[in-house]
């Protein structure tokens, strides 16, 4: 039988009970990959107590579930900081992708890139989040918008959760831009995507389908045909709704079951009820937000009431959010959204691994994965109160510490 590890001496913050879920002097149990028991040390139950094999003194540290990253484009080549310049001399970001750059110059990099330089580079991105106790990542592919190199791209996402002690999630992101292959043509190019999903899917790339809705990415029609194409497969839909103009598109995506809508700040109050009752979360990307210099906010005080799960993710890209911290964007998300620091710790953790379906993860509890993270703080408030630095001391990943 797989060895009973104790980790003892933390504070556990389990996120169980809709709060904090705090047990002072906690321990918890784990075999193999999974959470056996967790609570307070006082209340083991001997007959556990007496079967453990190793025991790790966790320093009267503050025990978090690892961090979740629900949504990153992690795998490209290049970077757009001559269009950051272009912004700050007047240009908009809209602009700047109607003259053919934003997404289309990172495809470019992009497609011009080896695999192995676009694993190296995603590789170097992936450990920055590592190290700040992320466990989970989402990454989507998007930058190549062919099938040879969405392929790639995807590869190399799934050549990370391989290598490196972290779990990867896949999204196809196809439907992102039209490439300039199909200029002027995106009828045909969502044909070709949706061609593509089922040989991608068949070579096991795909865990859930996204599209970019919006007035500088695909119509609500075109995103209705990607996601008809992805529930053919039964794979699960998410969608980047609503961020520079309203297309209704989380209406449209909730209605068909989505996992999440993300960004949301063009949402109108009337789609937020059909986000409640059809489970669909509510992602909120404060980075990007803030590198575009947005002004409109997400309507938060309405999803709150609503009782919409939110969670909050790096948006890690090239062109609007180049930010690799997950913990600045819990913070960003309380001073920007006014999430309050619960909410944005269960946005980084328990909503976020609700966004990619994962329900064995996000919180610390018997039969969970056994992903954790030990931070050198009191509170889990400081979580989204210190920003610019962090206070990881070990991170375990499926009951193993990391190197
Ligand atoms: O999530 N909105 C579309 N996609 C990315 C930005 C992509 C880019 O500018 O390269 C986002 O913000
Ligand atoms: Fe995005």
């Amino acid at each position: 039988m797989t060895n009973l590890v104790l980790w003892r001496s933390a504070r556990m913050a389990t996120l169980t009970d809709n709060g904090w879920g705090l047990i002072d002097h906690g321990a918890m149990l784990t075999r193999g990959e999974r959470i056996e028991w967790v609570g307070p040390a006082s209340e083991m139950p001997a007959e556990l107590r007496q079967r453990v094999d190793t025991e790790h003194d966790l320093g009267h540290t503050l025990v978090t579930p690892g961090l979740v990253d629900c949504h990153s484009h992690l795998v490209y080549a290049g970077n757009r900081a001559h269009e950051f310049e272009l912004r700050l001399n007047g240009l908009s970001y809209e602009a700047i992708a109607q003259a053919g750059g934003g997404i289309r110059s990172t495809v470019a990099a992009t497609r011009a890139a080896t695999e192995e330089a676009l694993f190296d580079s995603a590789e170097q991105r992936a450990r920055r989040l590592m190290a700040e106790g992320v466990t989970t990542l989402e990454i989507k592919s998007g930058y190549g918008l062919s099938l040879e190199a969405e392929a790639r791209c995807l590869r190399v996402a799934r050549r990370l959760g391989r290598e490196l002690p972290l779990s990867v999630q896949t999204t196809f992101l196809g439907a992102h831009a039209v490439p300039p292959d199909f200029d002027g043509r995106a009828d045909e190019y969502i044909d070709a995507v949706c061609d593509w999903l089922p040989d991608l899917h068949a070579q096991g790339l795909v865990d859930a389908v996204d599209a970019f809705c919006d007035n500088i990415g695909f119509s609500l029609a075109h995103t209705r045909r990607v996601f008809d194409a992805a529930r053919a497969l039964g794979l699960p839909i998410k969608l980047h709704a609503e961020q520079l103009s309203n297309q209704h598109g989380a209406a449209m995506a909730a209605s068909l079951g989505a996992l999440s809508c993300d960004h949301l700040e063009h949402l109108s109050e009337a789609d937020i009820p059909l986000m409640r009752r059809c489970g669909t979360v509510a992602v909120l990307l404060p980075g990007a937000f803030y590198f575009l210099r947005e002004t409109r906010l997400p309507p938060v005080a309405a999803l709150r009431t609503a009782g919409v799960p939110m969670a909050v993710s790096t948006d890690h890209n090239p062109g609007s959010s180049p930010s690799l911290s997950l913990l600045l964007m819990a913070s960003m998300a309380c001073t920007l959204f006014r999430l309050t620091p619960l909410e944005a710790v269960q946005g980084i953790t328990l909503n976020a691994a609700r966004a990619l379906g994962l329900h064995d993860r996000g919180k610390l509890a018997p039969g969970q994965r056994a992903d954790f993270v030990a931070w050198n703080l009191d509170h889990p408030n400081e979580l989204a109160y210190w920003f610019g630095h962090h206070a990881v001391a070990r991170t375990i990943q499926e009951g193993r510490e990391r190197p």
